[in-house]
């Protein structure tokens, strides 16, 4: 069997701090790797330097690529070795066209011209192979998560790459979405190409992977083929132990009492004046998770962004909090109000990547509670160690830059922030993507016991099993619009969420 990468004895430190230790195995050409592990296991560093960012001799150990050894000094030296390394945060650039992401860096011309007309079709021949009727003109920025992703798949193979690797390619699609992506790699795979996939989604693994390597704490585990494993098996080698699936929410008691969020006739403009939510209503209780269900693009993060006054565009209807008229028209106003809101961009919304780890989390709590005219800086630094610990934050110190935390642990940062607030009504937009299993129940946890002490939560989903682990009560959003509310979950399937979030009504508006 072609060996098409071996990693032999990586190790890597971030300050003397390993990432990777010994890590050795191969990647066979023409196969499907998965590779497992939690936050911060070491995922991502070690394809990183697979792909280059991480230049030879900031590592120890070896990379063969087909057989010869490799010492990538850049992105580029790993690209022309045929390896691409679609990251966990996408790199393309809003504002340029998609073809112009495409064929970045290699635009077809003469003489420093580019010849735009040749660049479209060739992006657009590309594009063509993977579907999704994407517009080589559009710009890239104005695409959803789940084309964003297709293109750049197409960059990589603009690029001849022979080695794809992705970086959790669907933890922002849902899973119609990454369907679609399993089925492009795939005929990718039927082509010969190379695939290393990331992923904290086991079902998935299961489904795409020939086999799969887990690590933990930054050393291999093992290597096995994907056919006899359960998902089960792998959370068990990725943690060192059993862990229990999540337990499905013992409904709250009842409460008649006044809502904690009343929303009437909710309706919500893009800057350009499309409509992206629709004459929507609904009540939120204390003590209640609200779950909004729906597929991408259905207006759940509009919504959720408008109702916290982070919405640019336009926005109608009315929203009471404890029963008081609410007119809010910034963030500020909103937490104010003792709302708080986890974005679904973590990056643009949620953290400040250069601010410590102490400070991410403690920053919201302070604007918070300067309205009671004093601070508590002493304790929150407490508060702050104490959620580190819960949601096991993989980090050397509350001081050390969130960016330098792995992706799945700037997630915990991004949510953990906000429960310490004590918010009385929380929005929740995809709370534990990229979150690994165990940090996931944990998320849990922390979102069930603010709403047992008295929150409401409306919680933003593209994981149905989410949904109905956490949920009291169900929203199910189409095209803007409320398509189903579901006031009881006993007996609720996925399969009802699924045909709320799908199906044709002859009322439908144009898309
Ligand atoms: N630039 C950096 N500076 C310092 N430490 C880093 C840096 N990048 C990663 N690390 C550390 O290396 C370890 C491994 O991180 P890595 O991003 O590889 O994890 P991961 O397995 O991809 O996790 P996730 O599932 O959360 O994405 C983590 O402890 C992380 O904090
Ligand atoms: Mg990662």
């Amino acid at each position: 069997m072609d060996v098409a990468i071996r990693f032999q004895s990586i190790t890597k430190e971030f300050a003397g701090i390993p990432a990777l230790r010994d890590v050795t195995f191969d990647v066979r050409a023409g196969e499907v790797h998965a590779l497992c592990g939690e936050n911060g296991a070491g995922k991502s560093t070690l394809i990183r330097l697979l792909g280059g960012a991480w230049p030879a001799g900031s590592y120890a150990g070896d990379l063969h690529v087909h057989g010869e050894r490799a010492a990538f000094r850049s992105v580029r030296d790993a690209e022309r070795a045929g390896i691409a390394v679609i990251h966990q945060e996408l790199a393309l650039v809003p504002g340029m066209s998609v073809a112009e992401n495409l064929l970045l860096g290699r635009e077809p011309g003469r003489r420093g011209i580019v010849d735009r007309r040749q660049m479209r079709e060739v992006a657009a021949a590309q594009l063509d192979v993977l579907g999704g009727g994407i517009d080589p003109s559009g710009d890239v920025g104005a695409l959803g998560v789940g084309r964003q992703q297709l293109v750049a798949i197409a960059k990589a193979l603009v690029r001849n790459a022979r080695i794809l690797v992705l970086d959790e390619p669907t933890s922002a699609l849902t899973d119609t979405g990454a369907n679609a992506l399993l089925d492009i790699l795939r005929t990718l795979r039927s082509r010969g190409v190379t695939i290393i996939y990331i992923s904290h989604r086991l079902d998935e693994v299961l489904d795409i992977a020939d086999r799969v390597t887990v690590l933990r704490d930054g050393e291999r585990v093992g290597t096995w083929d994907a056919e006899p494993l359960s998902a089960a098996d792998i959370v068990r080698e990725m943690v060192g132990r059993d862990v229990a699936p999540a337990a499905r929410r013992v409904v709250a008691p009842a409460s008649d009492d006044r809502p904690a969020l009343s929303v009437r006739a909710w309706s919500v403009l893009s800057p350009d004046g499309a409509a992206r939510v629709r004459d929507v209503s609904f009540e939120a209780h204390r003590g209640e998770v609200l779950g909004v269900a729906g597929l991408m693009g259905s207006g759940r993060s509009e919504l959720l962004l408008s109702l916290f006054g982070a919405w640019p565009g336009t926005v109608y209807g009315d929203m009471w909090i404890d029963g008081v008229p609410a007119a809010i028209r910034r963030p500020v106003e909103a937490v104010a109000r003792g709302m708080a809101l986890v974005a679904e961009d973590r990056r643009r919304q949620g953290l400040i990547l250069g601010m410590s780890v102490g400070h991410n989390l403690t920053l919201a709590a302070l604007r918070g509670l300067s309205r009671g005219g004093f601070v508590r800086r002493g304790r929150d630094a407490d508060e702050a160690r104490g959620l580190v610990d819960r949601l096991a934050v993989r980090t050397p110190g509350l001081a050390t830059p969130v960016r330098e935390l792995s992706g799945g642990n700037q997630q915990k940062v991004a949510v953990g922030k906000w429960l310490l607030t004590r918010p009385s009504v929380l929005l929740l937009d995809e709370p534990t993507r990229g979150v690994d299993v165990g940090a996931k129940a944990e998320i849990h946890d922390l979102v069930r016991g603010l709403a047992d002490e008295g929150a409401a939560v409306i919680m933003v989903s593209s994981e149905a099993p989410e949904i109905m682990a956490l949920s009291d009560r169900v929203l199910v959003m189409r095209e803007g619009a409320v398509s189903a509310t579901f006031d009881d979950v006993d007996g609720l399937t996925e399969a009802d969420i699924v045909a709320a979030a799908i199906s044709q009504s002859p009322t439908a508006g144009a898309a």
